[in-house]
């Protein structure tokens, strides 16, 4: 094997070292811990507004309507089959298809903030209940406070 060879193989291998070094999660400091979590807590607060002020629609229902507090959108429980998709799909999916129908709107981009806040919100109204994909079960509606948006 000539030195140039070898040199590339050299390069080949730091190439991949310090790909999985940048990849790997560094320890962080209780600030970083802070401010990812409020980055999360903000796509919530988006999502929470998103899901009661009527926007995504046309016919000024909201998610909220149908959905008080994230109820009967089961994020647990994806992806699987759903009758109305027809095939097995992902949450994002099942909300695209609640713009399109009961709100009559444009869907959303997969990777739009619009998307994630709505699929973070849903989420987080069902933090701890064990994941459990194709499981055919409604999670049951908390009590929520009156106004647009709402029932
Ligand atoms: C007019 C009532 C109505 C409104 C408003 C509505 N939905 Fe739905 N949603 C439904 C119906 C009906 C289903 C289908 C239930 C089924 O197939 O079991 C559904 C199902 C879903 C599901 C999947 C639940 C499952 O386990 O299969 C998600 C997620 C969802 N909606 C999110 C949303 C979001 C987000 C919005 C607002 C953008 C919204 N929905 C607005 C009626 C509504």
């Amino acid at each position: 094997m000539n030195i140039s060879k070898l040199m590339l193989i050299g390069v080949a291998v730091v190439g991949v070292a310090s790909v999985s070094v940048a990849y790997a999660k560094s320890p962080r400091s209780e600030k970083q811990i802070a401010a990812e979590n409020k980055a999360l807590m903000d796509a919530v607060a988006k999502g929470d507004a998103l899901w009661h002020d009527g926007r995504l629609g046309t016919n000024g229902l909201a998610c909220g309507n149908c959905h008080p507090d994230g109820s009967a959108t089961n994020p647990h429980t994806w992806p699987k089959y759903q009758t109305n998709l027809g095939k097995v799909g992902t949450m994002r999916d099942m909300i695209n298809w609640c713009v399109a129908v009961p709100l009559q709107g444009k869907p959303l981009a997969f990777d739009s903030d619009e998307m994630i806040a709505l699929e973070a919100y849903a989420t987080y109204t069902h933090r701890g209940i064990t994941i459990a994909p194709g499981k055919d079960e409604q999670h049951g509606a908390v009590p929520v406070k009156s106004g647009p948006g709402y029932p």
